[in-house]
């Protein structure tokens, strides 16, 4: 069996480490000035604390995570969106193989896909493929879209900033 000298090691480790303790509480028991009582009220206040801590922490931890999944959930959203809808036009990495006149939308930055996705849905911006396309569309899907979009590959290493974000390796 394994856990023999997991706990032997546990046990070690927690004896290390709470040695110094002991000799710390020895010496307030063992000095007139405080009271046991005190002591001991003293010890559980801390050790309080600290499980307070510990549990604040956790809970941090899991709500990072959680935070985490949700990320990746909306991914995979627009991501099944993207391949339902816009692939036909845009491709799945947004650089419009089909033909020139649809834009390349890979790598665009999320807010400007928004921005423009909302427009054709308004009618401010106006385009009669793109309008009927952005019709369709929640706001939940054209924040997915958008996210999806943004974070592939832009088609046009252009700029340093670009180069620099780490999307343009290969190209
Ligand atoms: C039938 C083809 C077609 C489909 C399908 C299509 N698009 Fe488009 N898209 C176009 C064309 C054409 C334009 C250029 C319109 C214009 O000039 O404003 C465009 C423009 C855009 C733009 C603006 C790009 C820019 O640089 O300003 C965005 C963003 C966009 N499309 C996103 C999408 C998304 C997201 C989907 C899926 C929901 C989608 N499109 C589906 C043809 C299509």
């Amino acid at each position: 069996m394994d856990w023999l000298p997991l706990l032997a090691l546990g046990v070690t480790a927690f004896a290390a480490t709470n040695v110094d303790d002991a000799f710390v509480l020895l010496l307030f028991f063992g000095d007139r000035r405080y009271r046991a009582r005190h002591v001991f009220i003293g010890q559980a206040l801390g050790v309080g604390l600290l499980v307070l801590l510990s549990l604040v922490g956790a809970l941090a931890a899991v709500a990072l995570l959680a935070a985490g999944s949700a990320h990746a959930a909306n991914l995979e959203a627009g991501k099944s969106k993207a391949q339902e809808v816009c692939q036909a036009c845009h491709g799945m990495d947004g650089q419009s193989a089909a033909s020139a006149e649809y834009p390349k939308i890979g790598g665009q930055h999320k807010d400007y896909l928004e921005y423009s996705l909302r427009s054709y849905k308004s009618g401010v911006r106006k385009n009669a493929i793109m309008a009927g396309m952005a019709a369709a569309l929640t706001e939940k899907d054209i924040q997915e879209l958008a996210k999806y979009y943004s974070a592939q590959r832009p088609g046009l290493c252009a700029t340093d900033e670009i180069r620099e974000s780490g999307k343009c390796e290969g190209q």
